[in-house]
């Protein structure tokens, strides 16, 4: 009997440490060898010239989301699927709504058989925006119990956002269970108050989006959360970090050995504010909160990567088309700002863009580039043989071509959502070929996968969601 099901031969094999010319020997969908010249047994895949990457892992995925309003997110899990096998991501963790004066387990249940559809394996973060005594005390122990082990956090959004209490009951479950604590930090009234007076003032135009939520209305919200996770010594994430200021932040608290992590977009790497004030309505396509910021901030912000002070790349992919009644035009109403369904989808183009800006242009390294869109979300939220190549790891696995130059459409997204906001952008470096637990599911842009074959990634307790610090005089208000 051969040893192996899948030889992947020939490549150079990129983990966030090492690159090595190795074959990798794939045997019941894990890597079962790592070693120069492998026998030729089973199935072989010639990836001479072309780089082996561990399969992305986007742990910032709104897919087939449920919205306060009644409304669902438009990718489905199929669609999201084949969108992240085109670009090469094959794990991803996307949301479990809680309805405000509702419980989650109906909406979670709902859910999961939504996303039993899946291609790709999936973990869940359940949001929380209703954190009574029932749902701290009964549905969030059932819910980790269950295998999700991030909760998720809005400091602004009607009707999502909790105020400074409520978090930190949501901080203090999260430590006595084990879990990670992913925010959204923007000041929820600072942006009600902006927008009011923009309003007021005729100032509906989607650009003023920006001018609603400027960089401090984020790094004041950021610092709060920090402080909040410090007082109840709970670790937590700050997602879609947009600037070095709030950056700074996070760095701030990290010196002060703070569990704090940072995670940023390709959105906050190459989109603008001056994108959101191109003609006719076309600026809708760019909204997302927080806002991108001006030109000079990326290079700021690619400072912050080589840091480390932001060691995740997610793509923060959110599925609202331009045309629809639910769409960003809403049917080409002039909408005013706060109106407008904020997020872009970004599931494919997160590693063609990260890898073109960042390695291709010198700025990183290979190897950082697959800490910070696998490896490193991968670890931070427990995921469990995802995220490298390693023996016994799941064989997820890209086959990437350095030097492919591709000009980006929305064709090329395999998304359900009518745009890209990256239309026409130019990337070098493209992935070829995607493995999933050892079975080919993409090649050269052809999908090629069931539906219903992703797996649920259930998390056990792991070490980062686990803290033994100290609190203040010794007493633990999270116990
Ligand atoms: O504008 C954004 N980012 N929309 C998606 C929801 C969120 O805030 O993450
Ligand atoms: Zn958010
Ligand atoms: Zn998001």
């Amino acid at each position: 009997m051969a040893e192996f099901d899948l030889v992947v031969r020939g490549g150079t094999v990129v983990t966030a440490t090492d690159t090595m010319r190795a074959d990798v020997g794939i045997r019941a969908g894990k890597v079962a060898a790592l070693a120069d010249n492998l026998p030729p047994e089973g199935r072989v895949i010639d990836a001479g010239g072309l780089l082996v990457l561990p399969g992305g892992v986007d742990t910032h995925c709104h897919i087939e989301q449920l919205e306060p309003n009644g409304t669902v997110h438009e990718d489905s899990f199929v669609t999201a699927s084949a969108s992240a096998f085109a670009g090469g991501t094959t794990s991803v963790i996307c949301f479990a709504s809680q309805f405000k004066g509702r419980p989650i387990g109906p909406t979670l249940d709902d859910y999961r058989r939504r996303a039993r559809a899946s291609m790709l394996d999936y973990a869940l973060h359940q949001i929380i925006t209703d954190p009574t005594d029932e749902v701290v005390e009964k549905e969030l122990p059932a819910v980790v119990a269950s295998g999700i082990r991030s909760f998720k956090v809005f400091m602004t959004y009607d009707p999502l956002h909790v105020d400074d209490r409520q978090m930190l009951r949501v901080l203090a479950a999260a430590k006595r269970l084990g879990a990670m604590v992913a925010v959204h930090c923007e000041n929820y009234a600072a942006i009600g108050f902006m927008t009011e007076a923009l309003l007021r003032a005729g100032l509906t135009a989607p650009k003023y989006h920006a001018w609603s939520r400027p960089p401090v209305v984020e790094r004041e919200a950021t610092y709060r959360a920090i402080a909040l996770a410090e007082l109840v010594d709970t670790p937590i994430q700050v997602f879609h970090v947009s600037c070095a200021e709030v950056a700074e932040e996070i760095a701030r608290a990290q010196g002060r050995g703070l569990k704090v992590w940072g995670e940023t977009c390709p959105q906050y790497l190459t989109l603008t504010a001056a994108d959101m004030d191109r003609p006719g309505f076309e600026g809708a396509k760019f909204m997302c909160s927080p806002s991108p910021r001006d030109a000079a901030e990326h290079e700021r912000m690619w400072g912050m990567i080589r840091r480390g002070v932001l060691d995740v790349i997610s793509s923060d992919h959110c599925g609202y088309s331009y045309e629809g009644t639910s769409g960003k035009s809403q049917n080409g109403r002039d909408v005013p700002f706060r109106d407008i369904p904020n997020g872009i989808p970004g599931l494919a183009a997160r590693l063609p863009i990260v890898f073109s800006e960042g390695v291709a242009k010198g700025r990183i390294s290979v190897n950082a580039f697959v800490a910070l869109t696998a490896t490193n979300p991968a670890r931070l939220y427990g995921l469990a043989g995802k995220g490298t190549i390693a023996i016994g790891a799941d064989a997820d696995l890209v086959l990437w071509d350095p030097a492919r130059k591709v000009t980006l459409t929305n064709a090329l997204m395999h998304h359900a959502i009518d745009y890209t906001p990256y239309e026409g952008m130019e990337v070098t470096g493209w992935p070829v070929l995607a493995i999933r637990r050892g079975e080919v599911v993409m090649r050269n842009g052809t999908v090629q996968a069931e539906p219903g074959s992703g797996r649920f990634l259930p998390r056990g307790p792991y070490a980062l969601a686990t803290p033994r610090g100290v609190v203040a005089n010794g007493f633990d208000p999270a116990a």
